[in-house]
């Protein structure tokens, strides 16, 4: 995205300023800074996208679409307005809490099965709900997923919904059909595998690349990270090839029996299939229950999150290594293209 020119606060709005020198995030589609009411002081994100005529459609537009038809869910972030400015468009919506690829970090990469259990929990939460709404998110990855502010700090939120689309017609119940030979999208490093081979995504591709992110937890990394192509597609290929070939007992070796029967029933399932969250919930409570562990809702960055320096401190030293890792690792780049994503969402 265009950089803004001044570091100036700019006035997008009667109240509204948002603050160049505050940036939240960078995204594929365009950056978020934070937001002010100059005259409530509430503070809030705002998602820019810069206007050039190559796209027509605005992606962000699409977007808080979306966030707007899922308005209400638990984990949901609030949506304030959207505006049209200029040369600009911006979404505002619920200032939140660092990502759980932020916090991973802090974390020095590592996760404890408690906290990984106590996450993967809600996220199956948010993703069941998305799927109760006929929305598949085809981007379930540690950075859609972002913890709340002050009082909903132990809520975790799901985010990003730029490439979410609709499997079902709300209004006739239709389920989208099955159609291979479509162009991957999502991040390579979480993608399913039949997304990576060009075959339409449907509810278990979201539930696959949650167990990929679960794992990346426990692990620290996938075995398809690291790979050093000269091309993009190259790339890909090899992260696809890596990841049919890696066996899942291999992938979990660290971990209990039931996430090696999470796998398996997420493999199990047809284009068309309603995925048993329950069961999936069940297995890892299970595992929960086996350990004795509290449902505390105390995960391994919380008493990190007390310590506000210290969190400001390891977040402004990942957004200076961003660039760096961006260069390095593209599979965590979104696979862009598509132009269906402007498709398909009934308000
Ligand atoms: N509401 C928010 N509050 C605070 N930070 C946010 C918020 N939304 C996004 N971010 C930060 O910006 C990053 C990119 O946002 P995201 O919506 O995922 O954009 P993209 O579609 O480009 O990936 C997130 O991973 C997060 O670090
Ligand atoms: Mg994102």
């Amino acid at each position: 995205m265009e950089k803004f020119l001044s570091f100036e606060d700019i006035i997008i709005d009667k109240n509204i300023k948002l603050c160049p020198r505050k940036k939240l995030g960078s995204g594929t589609f365009g950056d978020i800074y934070l937001g002010k009411n100059t005259e409530t002081n509430k503070e809030f994100a705002i998602k820019c996208e810069s206007v050039n005529k190559t796209n027509k459609q605005s992606l962000l537009k699409y977007e808080s679409d979306v966030l707007r038809y899922l308005q209400n869910g638990i984990g949901i972030p609030e949506l304030y307005s959207y505006i049209s400015k200029d040369k600009y468009n911006f979404m505002l919506f619920e200032l939140l809490g660092p990502s759980l690829e932020d916090l991973f970090d802090l974390c020095h990469q590592k996760f404890s099965l408690k906290t990984i259990l106590q996450l993967g929990d809600q996220m199956l939460s948010r993703i069941e709900f998305l799927h109760s709404r006929y929305i598949i998110h085809r981007d379930i990855k540690p950075n859609n997923f972002l913890i709340g502010l002050s009082n909903k700090k132990n809520l975790i939120y799901i985010c990003d919904f730029g490439l979410s689309k609709l499997y079902r017609d709300p209004k006739s119940g239709k389920h989208i059909s099955y159609n291979s030979g479509k162009s991957p999208i999502g991040t390579a490093r979480y993608s399913s595998i039949y997304s990576q081979l060009g075959i339409e995504q449907s509810r278990r591709d979201d539930l696959e690349s949650l167990f990929y992110t679960l794992i990346y937890f426990n692990n620290g990394l996938l075995p398809w990270q690291g790979i050093k192509t000269k091309s993009k597609t190259q790339k890909n290929e090899m992260i696809l090839e890596k990841k049919i070939n890696t066996n899942y007992n291999e992938l979990c070796k660290d971990l209990p029996y039931e996430f090696i029967a999470f796998i398996h029933y997420i493999k199990d399932l047809k284009f068309e299939d309603k995925p048993n969250y329950l069961y999936l919930k069940e297995l890892l409570g299970k595992v929960f229950d086996k350990n004795n562990f509290n449902y505390d809702l105390i995960f391994d960055y919380s008493y990190l999150l007390d310590k506000k320096d210290i969190i400001q401190e390891g977040l402004n030293k990942n957004k200076q290594n961003e660039d760096i890792i961006k260069k390095n690792e593209n599979e965590n780049d979104i696979i862009d293209n598509e132009n269906e994503i402007h498709k398909n969402i009934n308000r």
